[in-house]
């Protein structure tokens, strides 16, 4: 009988993509992939460590696991992720039910590394393993990314590691390292992997990813590397996240013009609109220049969704800091930003000034921001309101309805109509519901016009004026998504 292995995903997109990689592994030493933690055999928690708050809920899982731990003494319990690189060993003490702490460096071999505790344990012997070094350019290789079998439309692909940066508060260079690029060989060697499975969007993946190459003198830049991805026969649309304004080079500008494939999106998070807090973070970004550049992405690409990052609080910000920011998101209106509080992050250079923005001072702030963006979003989103988009279509819109041969889909009965969800070039999710009974089937992986017949808050819906063509590798897809 195979051993269940239940992962539980917090934290950003390569968090998400480590999992992935870290459930092939398991795969190869036999551990079944589970749904849910109580008949698992192994849990792994992959952490986020970026606030406060997503240690908690770290911290809030592993005790409600201590129980299932209790009644299966055979369970193997662990965490990685940027938790286990910044707190290491003195997670062991924190959590007496936990057994092994890897970091994100050792994903590759997390079989390995839970071998290790069972064979401890039968030993006899103390049976907790801590493993989280970080490695540099040498001694690294990225773990190999192995063919999906979901049926996916739409994959991540992480093209580097760590960061260099160093913002005052931001505690992802200790926790995931210094920058380390994939191969440019490597990056479109799986895309093609990808393809070949009939995936049609990736997204590229790094803490930082236009200074992607700098590490490596033979490398292409980032611009060149999306070049080579549009290469891929296959793939329709490429995205890539996330980004620092200072590596927002001309040549990506350019890339955004004339590669079609590279969709009309880009999260470029600013942090504040003032320039003293962006000094006190350490940014390296002026507003000016910021703001020139993205006049310019526009003018490239007029059609482009602005996205980005805010925080606010930060140690000594004023209420005419604050307003430069609000001054900010009116002038550049962003599609929709993510705002969050100041936390102050072990080990930063922040975190050494007194965090001295009383919390409900922050909750105001954040509200401010939020109502102020929802009123730019709604106005965005109102544009598209009876326009004709071109939509990637995913999958079943709701989680239930699989397929036409589903037995799920089969009990919802005759006359329901297939909901299909897609996505608009600028991300946004699109709901379409057809007479076409075998849509779920068939349009997954193809690209639609959709005319908008309803505009929500953040998604929309509209019929199906015309679908395109299957891709090259659509009847692999097809095999997938129904084996799956
Ligand atoms: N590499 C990305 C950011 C990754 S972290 C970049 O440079 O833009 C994602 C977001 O979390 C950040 O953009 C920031 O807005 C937020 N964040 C990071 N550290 C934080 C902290 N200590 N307190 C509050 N928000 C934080
Ligand atoms: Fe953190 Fe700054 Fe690096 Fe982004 S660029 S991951 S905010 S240190
Ligand atoms: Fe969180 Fe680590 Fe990602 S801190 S945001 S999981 S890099």
């Amino acid at each position: 009988m195979s051993r269940h292995v239940y992962v539980e995903t917090m934290g950003c997109q390569m968090n998400v993509y480590d999992s992935e990689r870290m459930l092939e592994s398991l795969g190869r030493a036999g551990y079944e992939s589970s749904d849910r933690p109580d008949n698992a055999d192994l849990i792994i928690i992959n952490t986020c460590s970026v606030r406060d708050k997503s240690e908690h809920k770290m911290i809030s899982l592993l005790g409600k696991l201590r129980a299932l731990k209790q009644h299966n003494p055979e369970l193997v319990l662990a965490v990685s992720g940027c938790v286990a690189t910044q707190e290491g060993e003195k997670l062991l003490k924190r959590a007496p039910q936990l057994d092994l702490v890897l970091g994100p460096d050792q994903i590759g071999k997390v079989g390995d590394l839970v071998a290790e505790v069972r064979r401890e344990r039968q030993d006899g012997g103390p049976a907790r393993l801590v493993d989280t070094e970080l490695f540099g350019k040498k001694g690294y290789d990225f773990v190999r990314a192995e063919p999906p079998t979901d049926g996916r439309v739409t994959s991540f692909v992480t093209v580097m590691k760590g960061c260099n940066k160093f913002c005052s508060f931001c505690i992802v260079p200790t926790t995931r390292g210094r920058e380390v690029s994939k191969r440019s060989d490597e990056v479109v060697a799986e895309v093609r992997m990808l393809a070949e499975t009939g995936v049609r969007e990736v997204t590229l993946l790094g803490q930082n990813v236009n200074s992607y190459g700098k590490d490596r003198r033979e490398e292409v830049d980032f611009a060149a590397l999306i070049r080579a991805v549009a290469e891929v026969d296959g793939i329709e649309r490429i995205r890539f996240t996330t980004s620092h304004p200072m590596d927002c080079s001309d040549a990506l500008i350019d890339a955004f013009a004339d590669v079609p494939k590279l969709m009309p999106f880009f999260h470029l998070p600013i942090q504040s609109g003032s320039e003293r807090v962006l000094r006190m973070m350490r940014r390296r970004t002026v507003i000016e220049d910021y703001v020139a550049r993205v006049d310019r992405l526009r003018a490239a690409k007029p059609d482009i969704a602005m996205t980005t990052d805010i925080i606010v609080g930060f140690p000594g910000e004023t209420e005419a800091d604050f307003e430069a920011t609000m001054q900010l998101l009116a002038r550049v209106r962003y599609a929709s930003i993510f705002s969050f509080g100041y936390s102050p992050r072990p080990g930063t250079a922040a975190a050494r000034i007194e965090d001295d923005i009383p919390e409900v001072e922050k909750r105001r702030r954040l509200h401010a921001v939020q109502a102020l963006q929802n009123q730019i979003t709604a106005e965005w989103m109102a544009g598209f309101e009876g326009a004709e988009i071109e939509v990637l279509f995913e999958g079943a819109s709701t989680a239930h309805a699989r397929g036409p041969d589903s037995a799920a889909t089969m009990a919802r009965g005759v006359g329901q109509k297939p909901q299909l969800m897609g996505r608009t070039p600028q991300n946004l999710k699109v709901n379409v519901e057809t007479d076409d009974f075998y849509a779920l089937r068939d349009w997954p992986g193809r690209l639609g016009r959709v005319r908008v017949s309803h505009v929500g808050r953040h998604s929309l819906s509209g019929s199906l004026l015309e679908l395109g063509p299957a891709g090259p590798f659509a009847e692999a897809a097809l095999r997938h998504r129904f084996v799956a």
